[in-house]
């Protein structure tokens, strides 16, 4: 099939590239002519694993192009992809201006009957509608086009491998043909597919991110009463997750959800129902919940230390999450701000991340950025682990226990066993478990061990 996927950020790249690698000739536009040509040289401005090694063969193969021109986007297309950015407005609407524009701008350029204009693009319910009725304004002759809602479920960092293997595609249509045509594009990736109406379609996307951040938000507050009642959440989670009714997935205490969609999209699903004079409490309370677990590692530090002024504290991991030089929302801006605000300084370090960091805390006397986490450690009074990278999980705990200082630890990702710790003799605060305070000996595991599975 001939595609056209209008945007080349994360989904509409990702989405473009894999509809090319299995056999369609997809053509992916952008406004920013800069971006257009770094990707017409194979380079990919998303850092993701394998992406450009999919870009090269599928350029190479012909399969896939790239261009600034809506007419050569348009003309042939049997299927044209809205991968645009729904930002945020400032009151956590999403800001529909660029779908509007992209959406005029397939309206002036359609010449060809019978193209599903498929939207990718996270967007509130209805707004499918709108898109209709924007390119219909904006034809120059009469053509018949119908407009699908398929939202994505990709995961930054492994993107390629969630197109691949999804757990569901969802095609929300306006008829038969819609379905038909898009259940044929998505035939080669035989993942189960649920066919819908552009409203539900629409909805299960927010409702999926509303969720999985409510999920996360939970574990988050039961974390906090873990710590006031003794309990451990990794054991708790795991006692959890056991029950098939419950899974395992999203369980995972640390300092909150970040990242491009799930702030955005659970405020824009509160302003949705503001907007029908609905007031979605639950989801508001998991969105404060969250804003307060990404600067819990400030309380404890402050807590244990009384003053965070004049102290040095490594920051190790900037990214929201792993396998990502995304900094989008993530907990360390605002772990980082907090800090300074208290008058510490920061070393940070992040295996990718760093660039995008530079951007927004350019360095300075305050904060300087390291080649390594060693370096970042080096003379450091508090260590703060905001992002679970492999590389940090392997850190030599035994070589930070020798450092001058014996910098306190504050885990935010929980990611080091409590008797790893206690061996190592560091000080360790983490979510929802115990403090150890460096003393050898600590019998609470030696009474009620730690949670193995007999
Ligand atoms: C998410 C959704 O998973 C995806 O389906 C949607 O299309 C886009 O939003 P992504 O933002 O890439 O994907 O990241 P995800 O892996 O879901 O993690 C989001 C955040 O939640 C990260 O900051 C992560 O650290 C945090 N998280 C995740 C937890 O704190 N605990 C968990 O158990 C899981």
């Amino acid at each position: 099939m001939k595609v056209s996927v209008i945007g080349t950020g994360y989904v509409g790249l990702v989405t473009g590239v894999c509809l090319a690698e299995v056999g369609n000739n997809v053509t992916c536009l952008d406004i920013d002519e800069e971006k257009i040509n770094m990707l017409q040289l194979g380079k990919s401005p998303i850092y993701e694993s394998g992406i450009e090694e999919m870009m090269e063969k599928n350029l190479h193969e012909n399969r896939l192009s790239f261009t600034t021109s809506y007419s050569t986007a348009c003309e042939r297309a049997d299927v044209i992809i809205l991968a645009v950015g729904t930002p945020s407005n400032p009151n956590g609407s999403a800001n529909l201006l660029y779908l509007q524009k992209a959406a005029e701008n397939i309206g002036k350029h359609l010449i060809k009957d019978g193209t599903i204009i498929v939207t990718k693009s996270t967007v509130p319910v209805g707004t499918n509608n709108k898109v209709k009725q924007w390119i219909q304004q904006s034809l120059t002759e009469p053509i018949f086009f119908e407009v699908a809602s398929n939202p994505e479920f990709l995961r930054e960092g492994s993107a390629i491998q969630d197109t691949f293997e999804a757990d569901r595609i969802v095609i929300g249509t306006e008829s038969r043909y819609g379905t038909h045509v898009l259940k044929e594009l998505y035939s080669p990736f035989q993942i189960p597919t649920l066919q819908t109406s552009l409203e539900s379609a629409e909805m299960i996307k927010y409702a999926s991110n509303a969720f999985l951040a409510t999920k996360i938000s939970f574990i988050n507050e039961i974390a906090n009463l873990c710590e006031k009642l003794d309990a451990d959440i990794e054991d708790v989670a795991k006692g959890m997750g056991m029950d098939q009714r419950i899974g395992p997935q999203f369980l995972k205490a640390g300092i909150g959800y970040g990242g491009s969609c799930f702030p955005k999209d659970t405020n824009a699903l509160v302003q949705i129902a503001g907007d029908i004079e609905h007031r979605f409490e639950l989801l508001e309370s998991v969105i404060r919940v969250n804003s307060s677990q990404q600067i819990k590692l400030i309380g404890k530090a402050l807590d244990h230390f009384g003053s965070l002024k004049g102290k040095k504290a490594a920051i190790l991991g900037l990214a929201f999450k792993p396998n990502t030089d995304d900094i989008r929302e993530s907990a360390a801006i605002e772990v980082i701000k907090t800090l300074l605000h208290y008058g510490a300084t920061v070393n940070a370090y992040d295996p990718v991340a760093i660039p995008n960091m530079k951007r927004l805390y350019p360095e300075s006397a305050e904060i300087q950025y390291t080649s390594t986490a060693y370096e970042a450690i080096a003379n450091a009074d508090m260590i703060f682990i905001l992002t679970d990278w492999e590389e940090i999980k392997e850190l030599n705990l035994p070589t930070i226990a020798e450092l001058e200082k014996k910098p306190v630890l504050f885990d935010g990702r929980n990611c080091f066993d409590l008797r790893t710790i206690q061996k190592s003799g560091l000080t360790y605060h983490s979510i929802g478990r115990q403090i150890l305070t460096g003393a050898r000996q600590d019998p609470k595991f030696v009474e009620y061990g730690d949670g193995f599975e007999n």
